[in-house]
């Protein structure tokens, strides 16, 4: 048994924790909207603390909100925690047991190679491709301002997102922002609703029961497969006449030659797969938070456009990579969304074999959630917590006023997100962009938080209107 705290005495049994009262059978079920499940988990962890038990129908799940417990489980993988089974095989069944699904040495073999294809692919090669991507996208946001039309805020960031994830994948112009018709981010757009749904549904219903949206999802995965697979085709070909690789994939079959690494065409699908999903929703709806805040704090987006005006003027948008890192307000402002609205605010993961967590005993393969929003908005951690102040991450106070540790926007340990540098220079480019040329006005009201996998701002619809004249 693994021990993460120490205690003197026998380990309590997880059915003694304290939790919401639940129904036979059921469980907590009928109490849980899976849309809301991180708002729901963390109104009962502010009343049963920092270690609770609800039940998924027959399953016990356990729910962790103490700092330093969760840096300890992220740390611990793969060998003492892992992602859960059932997220592993319902991936599986997508066709997407990639690096992020993937466990133990096939977890490790992906990792590597990944991840180095993500270095190999730097920043600085695909820059360009970002630049000329913010462009059609301003353009994009241009036109619909000529026309006073509303803009969906996230769609048109995910279009954004795809195409730019698209140039670094596989060196290919989607350019999704000026294509009308079925794009691939439609395809996309139908895998994160239902996996969540898949991972938290206590049986496996579509197993046995093929429902409409199911077959929605079985064609939009076969048409995703159809288009990676021609990409990947034509990186294969590019690359027996250019064998430097210039693009992830590319990297990935460079890596495969070189190390006989046993990569399966399965994997290379499942990988390209992982890297569009894990790139596009994260990376649009992050933006999109900060977007919403900017119509909060309209004094916070008058800074952001003086620092921005200050380097990029008289340019309409970033040009150079070195632009990007000289944005310390536009950064500080974005950690603030990102502690506040994290596209992520619940891991999942479950032990390898039973733990002791907290002087109770966990048994192998329990689901443990945990709350990583909820460590971020206590005062514990941060002075103020509910305060939206991007003053914060600016301070030179010695010791820090804050605790950097509860901020885990991209997670922690050995798993941490291999794309956030990436995932950066794209929200940093494009809040540029937006606070250079234009004013943003709410539409309606209403902005909610939504889970699908990640948590989006639903209903974020504002207009655009072009920068008055200085
Ligand atoms: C703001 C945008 C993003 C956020 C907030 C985000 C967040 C995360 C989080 C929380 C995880 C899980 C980490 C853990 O288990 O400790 C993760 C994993 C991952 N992310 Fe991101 N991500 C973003 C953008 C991206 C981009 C742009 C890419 C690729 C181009 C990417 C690729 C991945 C991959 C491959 C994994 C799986 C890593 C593994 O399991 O070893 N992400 N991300």
């Amino acid at each position: 048994m693994t021990l993460l705290q120490e205690t003197a005495s026998t380990p309590s049994d997880v059915r003694d924790l304290p939790g919401p009262g639940g129904l036979p059978i059921v469980g907590n079920l009928h109490q849980i909207r899976f849309s809301r499940l991180h708002l729901d988990l963390e109104k009962w962890a502010d009343r049963y603390g920092p270690l609770f038990r609800v039940r998924f129908g027959p399953s016990d799940v356990v729910v962790v909100s103490d700092r330093a417990t969760i840096q300890r489980l992220l740390v611990q993988r793969p060998q003492a925690f892992r992602r859960t089974r059932r997220l592993e095989s319902v991936a599986k069944e997508m066709r997407l047991r990639g690096v992020f699904a993937a466990e133990g040495d096939d977890w490790r073999r992906q990792r590597r190679i990944v991840a180095a294809a993500l270095n190999r692919a730097r920043i600085e090669d695909f820059f360009p491709h970002l630049v000329m991507t913010a462009e059609r996208l301003r353009r994009r946001w241009q036109q619909a301002a000529d026309r006073g039309d509303t803009v969906d805020l996230c769609s048109d960031l995910m279009r954004f997102t795809v195409d730019v994830t698209i140039g670094l994948a596989f060196g290919i112009d989607a350019n999704t922002l000026e294509t009308p018709g079925p794009v691939i981010q439609r395809h996309l757009d139908k895998v994160f609703p239902v996996l969540h749904r898949r991972v938290n549904a206590p049986f496996p219903y579509w197993r046995y029961l093929r429902m409409p949206s199911d077959r929605i999802l079985d064609r939009a995965l076969d048409s995703i497969e159809e288009e990676v697979n021609t990409m990947v085709r034509t990186a294969r070909e590019h690359m027996a006449t250019k064998p430097e690789p210039t693009n992830f994939v590319e990297a990935i079959l460079a890596a495969l030659e070189d190390e006989g690494s046993g990569f399966t065409d399965a994997e290379i699908f499942a990988n390209a797969g992982t890297l569009l999903l894990a790139g596009e929703d994260t990376t649009a709806n992050s933006t999109g938070w900060a977007v919403h805040y900017f119509m909060q704090y309209p004094e916070h987006f008058e800074r952001a456009r003086q620092e921005v005006d200050r380097i990029i003027a008289p340019a309409q948008a970033i040009e150079t990579l070195e632009q990007t890192k000289q944005l310390p307000f536009i950064d500080a402002f974005n950690n603030e969304a990102m502690r506040l609205k994290p596209v992520a605010p619940l891991h999942v993961l479950e032990p390898v074999s039973d733990v002791e967590l907290m002087g109770y005993h966990v048994p192998r393969g329990t689901t443990i959630m945990m709350l990583v929003r909820r460590e971020a908005t206590r005062e514990e951690h941060f002075v103020d917590a509910d305060r939206f102040d991007p003053e914060r991450w600016l301070a030179k106070d010695k010791p820090s006023p804050h605790d950097p540790r509860a901020f885990l926007p991209f997670g922690a340990g050995p798993r941490l997100c291999p794309g956030r540098n990436i995932a950066l220079t794209q929200i940093r480019t494009v809040l540029a962009m937006l606070v250079r040329n234009f004013d943003i006005r709410p539409v309606g009201t209403g902005v909610e938080e939504r889970l699908a996998f990640t948590m989006f701002p639903a209903n974020l619809r504002v207009r655009l209107v072009p920068r008055p004249p200085a």
